[in-house]
């Protein structure tokens, strides 16, 4: 039996950086992306910035979001069963635009061709790494094309993640089985599969196998991604795939938590990769800006109202938008 429940595709990916001006910078003035949201990380006791990026709505699947962790000295470490690399869609003939885009930057990038795509790979200044996939496939997305970069060539969203395993049977069992995900193919040691359905983007879920590398950290810390969240669309469903997961054997699954524009729930996938199933509320990013003016405030909480002064310490950033408050 399959899961009775089902996932759409990518809600958000979530990563540590290291300062917020360099992630801004190159989020909205390398990659064209909207500075979508302003806010701070809802766990733990001192205050990081939530940046999130993303199409002119923020519409889930084009969503980064990025904790600045240099501030507070926190430091993680890249490794294998860990989550290992932002996969961005781009359409199939922009890869060109965008390999020139990174020469004009000077940032040093490498073509590459994987699963039938072609591929740019390059790191985010906290050595993070980045792929501009080439899709081929049609993509419905809204271009946003921010920072001068022409729409037709704009990043539509995520394509997905890689995930570095020591081995791949037990992440496969996680991602047919749990997900109801489908192997796509295999190419050496790296195996790609794909989630969701037709409605969704960001479905392709990727493994390499690196059986060598020492183990990547967990924890919030500067230079790691920490989380793919996944689209579960409603309350309902988000708990039909969550009881399915955890009736597999994976009961180390977090509470629903409230995030003010969606709802998350948390699992750790036995390749290592934090995965988060989410469903985003009906206001969404609109609770508390306008559409004309998302991302031009700082966005805080109610519950961290209080601590607004000590939030105040957390570095300025030079932004593109003009942000009040
Ligand atoms: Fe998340």
């Amino acid at each position: 039996m399959p899961n009775p429940g089902f996932i759409r595709g990518t809600h958000h990916l979530t990563f540590c950086v290291g300062g917020a001006q360099e992630d801004y910078d190159f989020h909205v003035r390398l990659l064209g992306l909207k500075s979508v949201k302003k806010t701070v990380l809802f766990d733990g006791e001192i205050p990081i910035y939530h940046l999130y990026y993303g199409s002119r709505l923020g519409d889930a699947s084009t969503l980064l979001t990025a904790f600045p962790y240099r501030q507070a000295g926190w430091m993680g470490k890249r490794g294998t069963n860990q989550l290992k690399i932002l996969n961005l869609s781009v359409p199939a003939g922009s890869v060109g635009f965008w390999s020139d885009r990174l020469d004009e930057f000077d940032v040093e990038h490498e073509h590459t061709e994987l699963f039938g795509t072609e591929r740019l790979s390059f790191a985010h200044p906290c050595g993070i790494h980045y792929t501009i996939v080439g899709d081929p496939e049609p993509d419905s997305r809204e271009p946003y094309g921010g920072a001068g970069v022409p729409a037709e060539h704009a990043i539509r969203g995520s394509y997905g993640t890689t995930t570095s395993v020591r081995e791949p049977e037990p992440q496969s069992f996680f991602i047919t089985e749990g997900l109801g995900g489908t192997l796509i193919g295999s190419e050496g040691a790296h195996h790609q599969f794909q989630i969701g359905d037709e409605h969704g983007h960001g479905r392709m879920l990727e493994l390499v196998e690196e059986p060598s590398l020492p183990q990547g950290t967990w924890q919030f810390g500067e230079g790691t991604i920490h989380h793919h969240a996944l689209d579960a669309v409603t309350a309902e469903n988000q708990g039909v795939v969550k009881d399915w997961i955890v009736g597999l054997g994976f009961t180390d699954v977090s509470d629903v938590k409230d995030r003010g524009y969606f709802f998350s729930v948390y699992m750790r996938s036995p390749g290592g990769a934090l995965i988060e199933l989410a469903y985003s509320t009906p206001e969404g990013f609109l609770i508390d800006e306008s559409e004309d003016e998302l991302g031009t405030h700082m966005c805080i909480p109610p519950h961290w109202e209080d601590r607004r002064s000590e939030i105040s310490q957390l570095e300025p950033i030079e932004t593109v938008e003009t942000v009040v408050g």
